[in-house]
């Protein structure tokens, strides 16, 4: 007997950013006191960013909680519902267990699978396919996957270069079976080649830290392969699902640098009137950002149900994905 065809869809989203905005000016004020020179116009004209969050004491799992439980809100769901959680992390609080488990157990359930997965800044395109896959297999019924970061834990505030471009957070959203999609196709991609370009040395070893620990990037050659990859896979992907560029209603992507989203918006040939823009606000949170720039376009009322959208993820790896979904 032929079972019913499942695909997945979004039910609900949530995003979460911690304390105050620490703005461009605060930030040179702080660095000044470090002997690191910076200015807000070197800030802004190179990367769009004039704010950003710091999550102090806040754990990584703490913000994906707070995301995940206005995810759940939105999307008018039983909690004990969720038999899937994914966080899509690269600072977790502890080597183990997994920030999933933990958000496991603050949200009351106790039988679900539940793990991290690593793809930096691509994480949360990788975690949103794999839950796709569960949920298109009938394996699963309702996942939560949060992207969730704390990548003021691993910055070096000695390193300008870095230091100033990027901000902590969480958003979640709730993927639930479906008879129709919801996403439609995914391009998840990877090249190990470029590992050493944008990297986070670092290993606890017999009790102490083996390697840095701190985020460590060549900027203009990640700046080259993140437009390079994300404009391929955007035109492989819409060109699989034999889908023109214009059925695009929503460009969301990941909020690294306004001068990356620009170029690959070009070269995709979305008009900036359809690219939703976030980066200023948070600086770039990693996995967390895709989520976070999803939440804000609904909840702000540009995004409505029904629209198609383009999602893109390039981080560290080097990683790289777009997803295609209807709303
Ligand atoms: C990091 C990035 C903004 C740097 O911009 P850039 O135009 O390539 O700048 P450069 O690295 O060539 O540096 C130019 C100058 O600015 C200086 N500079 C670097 N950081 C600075 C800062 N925060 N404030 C002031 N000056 C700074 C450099 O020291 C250099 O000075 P010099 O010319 O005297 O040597 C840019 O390469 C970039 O956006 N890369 C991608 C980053 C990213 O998004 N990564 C995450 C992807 S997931």
């Amino acid at each position: 007997m032929q079972g019913k065809k499942s695909f997945s869809r979004v039910l609900g989203t949530g995003g979460y950013l911690p304390g105050k905005p620490v703005t461009n000016q605060d930030l040179v004020n702080r660095l000044r006191e470090l002997d690191v020179e910076t200015s807000d116009e070197w800030i802004r004209e190179r990367s769009g960013i004039t704010s950003r969050y710091f999550c102090g004491k806040m754990s990584t799992r703490d913000m994906g909680c707070i995301a995940a439980k206005q995810a759940i809100e939105a999307a008018s769901i039983d909690v004990t519902s969720i038999d899937l959680i994914i966080v899509a992390t690269t600072t977790p609080d502890l080597v183990f267990p997994s920030v999933a488990c933990h958000i496991e157990r603050d949200l009351g359930l106790e039988r679900c699978t539940s793990f991290d997965i690593q793809a930096v800044c691509s994480g949360f395109v990788y975690a949103l396919t794999i839950a796709d896959l569960f949920l298109k297999t009938g394996t699963k019924n309702n996942a939560l996957v949060i992207g969730a970061e704390r990548l003021s834990t691993i910055l070096n505030w000695r390193d300008r270069s870095t230091c100033v471009l990027f901000g902590d957070g969480a958003g979640a959203v709730i993927l639930g079976k479906n008879s129709v999609p919801g996403i439609i196709a995914s391009d998840i991609s990877s090249s190990g080649k470029f590992c050493d370009i944008l990297r986070a040395t670092g290993t606890p070893k017999n009790g102490v830290l083996e390697g840095t620990g701190y985020a460590e990037m060549q900027g203009q050659e990640v700046f080259r392969k993140a437009v390079e990859s994300l404009s391929e896979s955007g035109m492989k992907l819409l060109n699989a699902c034999d889908l023109d560029v214009e059925s695009i209603d929503w460009f969301i992507p990941h909020q690294a640098n306004i001068r990356i989203i620009n170029k690959v918006a070009e070269k995709l040939n979305v008009p900036d009137s359809k690219v939703v823009k976030c980066v200023h606000k948070h600086a770039n949170t990693s996995a967390a950002s895709i989520p976070l720039a999803l939440n804000e376009g609904i909840t702000s009322g540009q995004i409505h149900f029904g629209d198609r959208l383009l999602l893109q993820g390039v981080g560290g790896g080097l990683t790289w994905g777009s997803i295609l979904m209807d709303l």
